[in-house]
């Protein structure tokens, strides 16, 4: 859990799939659906916080200033997708909450790849 990243990859991974799942479910009107499903990608958001403060916790002071800005940058991704879905389901304007998750998610794939755990293809 301290070293490895699949932990945390798979819990952002199914987090994104189960993103898309309730968009698709919103869209198509099932809305009792796609209620249950965030139930679940909310377990999710905790699962991938959880994987990454126990990575953050025992490897920041490599560089506390680029992890520090993973952290952040995972954090906004996720408020983002909260924010998305709600709005989304109410109908309301998310053009500028799409632009602020697409920029996140980037910032923080791109950290992650290039941090020296796991996938390690940019340093
Ligand atoms: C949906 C949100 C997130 C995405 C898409 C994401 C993505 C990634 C990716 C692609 C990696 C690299 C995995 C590897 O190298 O094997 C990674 C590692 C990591 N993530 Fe996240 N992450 C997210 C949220 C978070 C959050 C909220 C935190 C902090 C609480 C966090 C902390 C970390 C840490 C500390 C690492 C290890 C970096 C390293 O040393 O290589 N992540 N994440």
């Amino acid at each position: 859990m301290f070293d490895s990243t699949h932990a945390h990859i798979t819990t952002w991974a199914i987090a994104l799939i189960l993103f898309v799942v309730v968009l698709v479910l919103q869209k198509g009107g099932n809305h009792k659906g796609a209620k249950i499903t965030q139930m679940i990608l909310r377990v999710f958001y905790l699962l991938i916080i959880a994987t990454g403060v126990l990575l953050f916790s025992k490897h920041q002071s490599y560089n506390p200033a680029l992890y520090g800005v993973k952290f952040l940058g995972g954090v906004i991704v996720i408020v983002m997708m909260e924010m998305l879905l709600v709005r989304t389901g109410k109908g309301k304007n998310t053009g500028i909450l799409w632009a602020v998750f697409v920029i996140a998610l980037a910032i923080t794939f791109f950290l992650g790849l290039k941090l020296p755990l796991g996938w390690n293809m940019l340093s």
